[in-house]
């Protein structure tokens, strides 16, 4: 099945389901308050169906929010309705292909969406593709491999659930995967949850 078939299946209990692992979700928005202020063309990837785009919609003057599930993007578009915010835009774009000019973009956003990725390196070839020199990635990232317990909990949910890590990093291997693919990766803050999130800023360099 595709990635957007996937995660069209089960849009529709996004919101209830994710409850489970948000527990970090209102720092991280404190966060990217934080560390994306002035930063003017934003684009959202993997937005779900918009957990951080009102957040970055504060800080942003143009802000493109986008995922590759029509069916996320279509309650995206409805929160964005009915907020009558007029400069966000919610579009179906898949990660691997983003129909962006180069150095387009001040600032993406790739919130918890790199473990569920089945191409994270062509992902992110993309984003710094698309990113400006100096321009920022944030990509808060649920880590599956953090210790043994939660790589074991990790794979029994990829059974039986929809929640299919690919990737299971630590906040190690994901610093040092950012690094591999053209970014500065600043310092991390690991913050806990069932699975704790990596935050991390990253500069194109
Ligand atoms: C765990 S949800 C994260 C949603 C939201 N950003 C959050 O933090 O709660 C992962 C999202 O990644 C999207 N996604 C998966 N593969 C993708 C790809 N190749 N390109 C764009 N979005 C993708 C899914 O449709 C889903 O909405």
């Amino acid at each position: 099945m595709s990635e957007a078939a996937t995660w069209d299946g089960f849009a529709g209990r996004y919101e209830r389901i994710v409850r489970l692992f948000d527990r970090s979700y209102p720092r991280i928005r404190e966060l990217l308050r934080r560390d994306l202020a002035g930063r003017r063309r934003a684009l959202e990837v993997a937005a779900g169906t918009g957990q951080f785009t009102f957040t970055l919609a504060e800080v942003a003057e143009d802000l493109l929010a986008t995922d590759v599930s029509p069916a996320m993007v279509a309650q995206l578009q409805a929160h964005l309705t009915e907020r009558g915010l007029k400069h966000v835009r919610a579009e179906v774009m898949s990660a691997y292909e983003l129909p962006l000019a180069d150095g387009s973009r001040d600032a993406i956003l790739c919130a918890n969406a790199l473990h569920v990725m089945e191409q994270p390196r062509r992902a992110l070839s993309e984003f710094r593709r698309v990113l400006a020199p100096g321009g920022l990635l944030a990509a808060p990232t649920f880590c599956h491999g953090v210790d043994l317990g939660r790589r074991l909990l990790s794979r029994f949910l990829s059974v039986v659930s929809p929640f299919v890590a690919h990737t299971r990093f630590s906040p190690t291997s994901l610093s040092e995967l950012l690094a591999a693919a053209g970014f500065s990766p600043g310092p991390i803050t690991l913050l806990p949850g069932l699975f704790p999130i990596a935050y991390l800023i990253a500069e194109r360099t």
